[in-house]
């Protein structure tokens, strides 16, 4: 172990092999020849993960490794056969947005099938590759606006949720709603919408029915063909069958 993983607590399969846990790289300009420091890119990752609202703890636990499609078990009707080809599909989908998160994500599935999960684990690789992200539950993210009122954080939390790389807005359908709630929601998906800014959208609400509670032009964002990808998780609650 190194002098420096010792120090941090870490074993040596935690150092960064590009930097050694030093934090920085020196890299020689190509055209003239000289010599300069950078950031190394886990430093970076550290500064973006401490921004992004999510536990170090959850970013552990949550991880692509951690979510096994085969203890998936069916809802109804399908085979469990069925449910673990399909769940596979669903993570190698989310696994190919976190290398590459271009447009929305849009996860739909039953309590407990495994949205936020996945999500985390999204965001856990994006931040692994220095992609600024930002998560929050949607219930939480109205709170923290409502409270941004009072010492006026409002706006300035509002554009960078507009603005931030990625951004994970997990249990969209579980806010009460209010004519301040949809206009604030849409505000912010519409500007993402527009600048096309990678988004990870998870929701218990069947979205591709239109009699849903949710508001029409919200909707019609999410199942934009051309930006969004919608995934349905096919799996039935693992807390329950896992404890079964
Ligand atoms: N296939 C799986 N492999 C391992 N763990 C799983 C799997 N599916 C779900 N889990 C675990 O089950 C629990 C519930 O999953 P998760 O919170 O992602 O569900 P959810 O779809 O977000 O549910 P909710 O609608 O209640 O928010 C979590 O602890 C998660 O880690
Ligand atoms: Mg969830
Ligand atoms: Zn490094």
């Amino acid at each position: 172990m190194t002098q420096q993983a010792e120090d941090n607590g870490a074993s040596d399969k935690d150092v960064c092999s590009i930097c050694g846990g030093a934090g920085w790289v020196a890299v020689r300009d190509g055209r003239t020849g000289r010599m300069s420091v950078k950031t190394c890119r886990c430093r970076m990752a550290e500064r973006l993960r401490k921004r992004c609202n999510v536990q170090p703890s959850q970013l552990e636990r949550y991880t692509f490794a951690t979510y096994k499609p085969e203890q998936c078990h069916p809802y109804k009707g399908d085979t469990q056969k069925d449910v673990i080809a399909q769940m596979g599909k669903v993570v190698k989908a989310c696994s190919a947005y976190a290398e590459s998160p271009s447009g929305w994500l849009v996860l739909l599935g039953k309590v407990g099938s495994g949205k936020s999960h996945l999500a985390y684990a999204i965001a856990g690789k994006l931040l692994e590759r220095g992609v600024g992200v930002y998560w929050d539950t949607v219930p939480e993210l109205l709170d923290h606006l409502r409270n941004g009122y009072k010492d006026n954080r409002y706006m300035d939390l509002l554009q960078s949720m507009m603005r931030v790389p990625a951004l994970v807005l997990d249990d969209l359908g579980a806010e009460q709603e209010t004519g301040w709630v949809t206009e604030k929601l849409f505000q912010l998906l519409n500007r993402r919408y527009m600048d096309r800014r990678s988004t990870v959208v998870t929701s218990n609400l069947n979205i591709r029915n239109s009699e849903v509670k949710l508001d029409a032009r919200i909707r019609s964002r999410l199942l934009d063909r051309r930006l969004s990808q919608v995934l349905t998780l096919a799996a039935a609650d693992y807390r329950m069958e896992v404890a079964a």
